[in-house]
């Protein structure tokens, strides 16, 4: 790697990044944070890199998905166990439709930082510094709220190791036990009309699981049926805190991004010549690129080229976002010279961001059907041009929220404000979550036929 170092990105242009009033104390925060046990360990990271290399192939999915923005004041256990355990039921129900494995990676345990379309807040005629994620400000709107805070980033690590604490715990510690799908439900999901079509499925595994026992396939044998691996994800957004949590491997003598297992670049900040496409071409892990409706095919040829020049699988996955009006115009150029170029990729839709609007009271929102409708042309697109449809990326909670309008519920805007409650943007909530699991199955289990 020619020139690059874990701080060559501080010699490049950058966008959405604070200016730290207090320098001495960025200094030595960043020092701090240097000394810090690594979040996650560079053997799980390249476990990643080969099941994404697996999915670019057309042998799994990729299921990514958590909160818009994690936040510490919303900072405890049943959320986080709610948020996983919607996870691992979209991803039950996906598995079961693909007869494929799902890669699970949650946007969760370092999703802090956030990229912003103004630099300035404006309510009432009083104009602020935007709240840029719980690591670097406050997201009250007073003054002294939004003044970044270096201090922030040590609270962010620590939130973020209490999280994949309790994740692990979750993932190994018997939570994600296979005997145990039917009882996933939230009890507000209880109510879901989906709620029979889920437990179908959840009586099958049971079934399966049965005979497997019978044959001597029990979880003494096979950690699968009591276990589950679920990795983590983030914008790696805020350079200073990522290349603090940068470590060389001692086994492979590398240097991954050790703040998550994966890290993606956000649609604002890749451009070619900056300092997050810096930072990310040295680090080892498998990195996301998000991908807007302006995008061109030749903008992301060059970002492969920088991001991945070897052409490994599972090292780069292409997060389209281009909004359901926008997709059938402006993703097939992108996918026919990647696949001519012959790139190996996992296309992943991000359904959420190209779909957000204001509604009538103000709130930013996303309308289901829309969501859906990017997902659907997601799919067929790839069918269109012979490419593997490779994985979604929705921001989700598993709480009983209403920020997204539509679904089986038919929130609407007005019902918005009962409980609307995200930091960032509006999420899906676990109703909401299990509705598009059966229509992503759908479309999955299409894309898939023939390939056994
Ligand atoms: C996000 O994923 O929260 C985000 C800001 O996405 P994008 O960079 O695609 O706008
Ligand atoms: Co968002």
């Amino acid at each position: 790697m020619t020139n690059w170092s874990a701080r060559s990105w501080r010699e490049r242009p950058i966008q959405q990044q604070p200016n730290y009033p207090d320098k001495a104390q960025l200094n030595n925060v960043e020092q701090q944070l240097k000394m810090f046990p690594p979040l996650v360990f560079a053997e799980e990271i390249r476990a990643l890199r080969r099941q994404l290399g697996q999915v670019s192939q057309g042998q799994g999915f990729l299921l990514q998905g958590g909160d818009c923005a994690e936040s510490f004041a919303d900072f405890n256990a049943p959320k986080i166990r709610d948020t996983f355990k919607v996870i691992l039921q979209m991803a039950i129900v996906l598995t079961f439709a693909g007869s494929c494995p799902v890669t699970k990676v949650a946007r969760m345990a370092g999703q802090y930082a956030k990229p912003r379309s103004s630099d300035l807040e404006t309510i009432d005629g009083i104009a602020l510094p935007s709240y840029r994620g719980d690591i670097i400000n406050g997201p009250e709107f007073t003054e002294a709220a939004r003044v970044p805070d270096a201090q922030r980033m040590v609270q962010a690590y620590h939130h973020s190791a209490a999280t994949l604490n309790l994740l692990r715990a979750f993932a190994q510690g018997g939570l994600a036990d296979l005997h145990k799908v039917h009882k996933w439900n939230m009890s507000f999901v209880a109510a879901n009309p989906l709620k029979d079509k889920y437990l179908q499925v959840a009586e099958q595994i049971q079934s399966a699981l049965k005979f497997m026992e019978v044959v001597g396939i029990t979880a003494d044998t096979n950690a699968t049926i009591h276990e589950t691996q679920l990795f983590t994800s983030h914008e790696a957004l805020l350079l200073p805190y990522e290349e603090a949590l940068t470590r060389t491997d001692t086994l492979t003598g590398l240097p991954y991004d050790c703040s998550a297992h994966m890290v993606w670049i956000g649609e604002r900040t890749r451009q070619l010549d900056h300092a997050h496409v810096e930072f990310m071409r040295g680090i080892h892990n498998p990195i996301g690129v998000k991908i807007g409706p302006t995008t061109k095919p030749d903008d992301v040829i060059a970002l492969l080229d920088a991001l991945n020049p070897a052409n490994e699988p599972g090292r780069m996955t292409l997060i389209t976002r281009m909004g359901a009006e926008n997709l059938a115009a402006a993703l097939p150029a992108i996918v026919r010279k990647v696949k001519s170029e012959g790139r190996h990729v996992v296309w992943s839709s991000d359904p959420m961001h190209g779909n957000t609007v204001k509604a009538e009271n103000g709130l930013k929102t996303r309308n289901f059907d829309a969501i859906h409708q990017e997902l659907r042309q997601f799919f067929a697109v790839h069918q269109a041009e012979g490419t593997y449809p490779g994985g979604v990326h929705l921001e989700m909670t598993g709480e009983d929220v209403t920020e997204c309008t539509g679904g089986a519920y038919q929130i609407s805007e007005q019902d918005l404000t009962q409980r609307y409650r995200t930091q960032c943007d509006p999420r899906l909530n676990a109703d909401q979550v299990l509705e598009l699991a059966f229509l992503v199955a759908d479309s999955l289990r299409e894309a898939r036929q023939g390939r056994g």
